[in-house]
């Protein structure tokens, strides 16, 4: 064999073994980024539905989802209000799901779902912040959520509150709780 034949059979093996790396690394689950601070248990539809509500959602808000499960609140958004949003977990398979569940309602173009640690991640974005985390997930987030936050951004939690920060509005869904705040400007922080 020539070198020149040499060197093209040398290069086609290469892409060969390029693509079907790449093919391979597509199948693989992603690394989970560490063990989550809570476990996914979801929020029944009617709460999600309350939740928006709450906020006054509209299609020109920017929905972010902290520790977002199958995706579920970023999708009823996308489908009920036409508007955009992104839903952030630090578990692989969540975010599969999520994706899956986006195909599925069709939504696909108003959502991404981001694997992430919601206490590294950027959203200062957000217009509406949504939350079912912890009472004490809730509290180490918020100084972030008012560093990060523009004022008059709304932030939504389902079942646990901000301890001294008091909610603007609290809800009762079926015996389970919703509460509301608004970022307040600079200087009214807490
Ligand atoms: C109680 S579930 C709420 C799911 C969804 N927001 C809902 O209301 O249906 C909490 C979610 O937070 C995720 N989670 C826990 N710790 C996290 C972290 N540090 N960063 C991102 N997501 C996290 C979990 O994987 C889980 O899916």
């Amino acid at each position: 064999m020539s070198i020149r034949r040499f060197a093209v059979a040398l290069a086609i093996a290469l892409a060969v073994i390029g693509a079907a790396s790449v093919a391979y690394a597509q199948t693989q689950p992603a690394a989970q980024l560490r063990t989550p601070d809570v476990i996914f248990v979801p929020t029944p539809p009617e709460v999600v539905a309350a939740m928006l509500n709450a906020v006054k959602l509209t299609k020109n808000d920017v929905l972010y989802d902290l520790g977002c499960g199958d995706g579920r609140i970023v999708i009823t958004a996308a489908k009920e209000y036409g508007t955009r949003g992104v839903g952030i977990d630090i578990d692989p398979q969540r975010i599969k799901e999520a994706n899956e569940n986006a195909v599925q309602a069709g939504v696909t173009d108003k959502v991404t779902f981001l694997l992430q640690d919601l206490f590294e991640s950027d959203f200062h974005e957000a217009t509406v912040v949504s939350l079912y985390l912890l009472p004490s997930l809730n509290l180490k987030l918020r100084p972030k959520l008012l560093k990060e936050l523009k004022p008059g951004t709304r932030i939504v939690s389902h079942a646990f509150d901000m301890g001294d920060w008091p909610p603007e509005q609290t809800i009762d869904v079926d015996g389970r709780t919703v509460y509301m705040w608004t970022v307040p400007k600079a200087g009214g922080t807490k």
